[in-house]
């Protein structure tokens, strides 16, 4: 009997769920997304653009070594060079989709710099609103493309192991109905962890659900203790935290204290560019000592509406103009570097299960990601991911023994609130033994109750291994680098 083609199930719609569903062609996609219409994620909050090296001056080698600087040499070295290489081929396929990267008066693409890179290598679409360009531009190509069948509105809760490959996976809609689909591979998608932290620029879907999934099913991590805090984020109420791009402070805006006075002084030579974890732990400590920190970009001779709409547009909306006054600003849970452990291909260490984008480390950003790379990796590793799928057999073995691997039941809004505050306060931008072990212990205490809380507790062992400061992991202990 010949069986229909079994569909390659994508799990998440960001950048890289999107790339990789329109690589997989012309192999049958089912793509599975939380919001019915695919919003959501956080590649469409994404200020940052792409990084290549695309000036006949720049280099993918210098681009790689600025790369590895960011990462602390933690960084897959081959991941690197194969990315930095990519880059150039990856804005010209982000063309192709119908993305219009910002060019100047010539009609060439305009290359911004941002921190930590030597060299001006950043293309923007739309200035500071690159992100939902892409999620834009490669929504309506997967939405138009033949291979590919949307299905919004629903969460992925189980994944079906059959003969100890992942064979497909259960989803629950808003309603509570099931359905099950068989697959030839299942592709977590799902971005990263920051909404398990009270202060947060990602979005509340970013948390951390494809990871715990992927754990229940005996999917090796990595590097878990690796979260990225973006010094600026908008001090305003609430958990999921306007951002206010590095970009900005590239352009002359400067960090103050409540008395106005230069918060970066004398800390670093790069001043208000210093790396991102060195500004985002002087801002906590001011936080910590009992000063609100203000950025202040006004003055500055800018064009808003074209460089920076999307941070002029929240400033507005929470009653700030950043035209006319400095913006109180805070620390913010912006990017997961650890994940689900993969190879160069995306395979997890469970067959069948694959992860691209935030949930999955490959190693490319090491501890600590450079500014712009990951948009980069989010299409460079889906395109390659999707290309694998594309060759796929599909081998269905029917008389396999097969289970359901649950991620569980989720926690009440109360205790969610109390474990993100803990994250925050105890694996935020200063860590140090006593508070990770204490925490470590609620959460081991909670971990039956909801899987935040077991997804807490593996990010709070790997913290407390880690017992030297690296990279964007600050061991106040053991000695943080300023
Ligand atoms: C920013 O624009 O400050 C963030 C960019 C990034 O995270 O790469």
């Amino acid at each position: 009997m010949r069986h229909a083609r079994l569909p390659i199930v994508v799990v998440g719609s960001g950048v890289a769920g999107l790339a990789t569903a329109l690589a997989a062609a012309p192999a049958p996609v089912r793509l599975l997304c939380r919001a019915h219409d695919g919003s959501g994620s956080a590649s469409a909050l994404a200020q940052g653009g792409i990084a290549a090296a695309m000036d006949p001056a720049d280099d993918p080698a210098a681009h790689a070594a600025d790369t590895l600087l960011a990462g602390a040499h933690h960084n897959d070295v081959a991941m690197v060079q194969w990315l930095t290489r990519e880059a150039p081929g990856v804005v010209a396929w982000l063309q192709a989709q119908g993305v219009r990267f910002d060019c100047d008066a010539d009609g060439r693409l305009q290359l911004g710099r941002e921190g930590g890179h030597g060299a001006a290598r950043i293309v923007h679409a739309g200035g500071d609103a690159s992100g939902a360009a892409l999620v834009m531009a490669l929504r309506a190509r997967a939405q138009a493309a033949p291979h590919v069948q949307w299905r919004g509105g629903v969460e992925v809760d189980a994944l079906l192991l059959r003969g100890g490959c992942v064979a497909g996976v259960r989803t629950l809609d808003a309603c509570g109905r099931q359905a099950e689909i068989e697959a030839a591979a299942v592709v977590l998608a799902t971005g990263g962890i920051g909404a398990l932290f009270a202060r947060t620029s990602n979005p509340p879907g970013a948390d951390g659900v494809g990871l715990a999934l992927g754990l229940a099913a005996g999917a090796m991590p990595r590097d878990l203790e690796f979260v990225q805090f973006h010094p600026t984020a908008l001090d305003v109420a609430g958990q999921c935290l306007p951002l206010v791009t590095e970009a900005l402070r590239g352009a002359g805006a400067r960090l103050l204290d409540a008395g106005g006075q230069r918060l970066m002084a004398g800390l670093h030579p790069l001043g208000d560019l210093a790396p991102r974890d060195v500004v985002a732990r002087r801002v906590w400590q001011a936080q910590r000592e009992g000063t609100r920190v203000w950025l202040d970009a006004s003055g500055l001779a800018i064009d808003w509406a074209a460089s920076f709409p999307t941070v002029l547009a929240a400033c507005l909306a929470h009653g700030i103009d950043p035209r006319r006054a400095a913006m109180p600003v805070t620390p913010a849970a912006h990017f997961h570097m650890g994940g689900l452990a993969v190879d160069a291909d995306g395979r997890t260490s469970v067959p069948g299960l694959y992860a691209v984008g935030e949930v999955a480390c490959n190693g490319v950003h090491g501890a600590n990601r450079l500014a712009s790379n990951s948009l980069l990796e989010a299409v460079a590793c889906g395109r390659r991911l999707g290309g694998v799928l594309a060759g796929l057999g599909a081998h269905r073995s029917e008389h396999a023994a097969s289970r359901w691997i649950e991620r569980g039941a989720g926690l009440q809004a109360e205790p969610l609130a109390a474990l993100r505050e803990l994250l925050w306060q105890a694996a935020g931008p200063v860590r140090e033994a006593s508070r990770l072990r204490d925490a470590w212990r609620v959460c081991a205490a909670m971990a039956d109750a909801g899987w935040q809380a077991r997804l807490a507790k593996s990010l709070l062992r790997a913290a407390r291994l880690r017992r030297r400061s690296l990279g964007a992991h600050c061991r106040e202990d053991h000695g943080c680098p300023v």
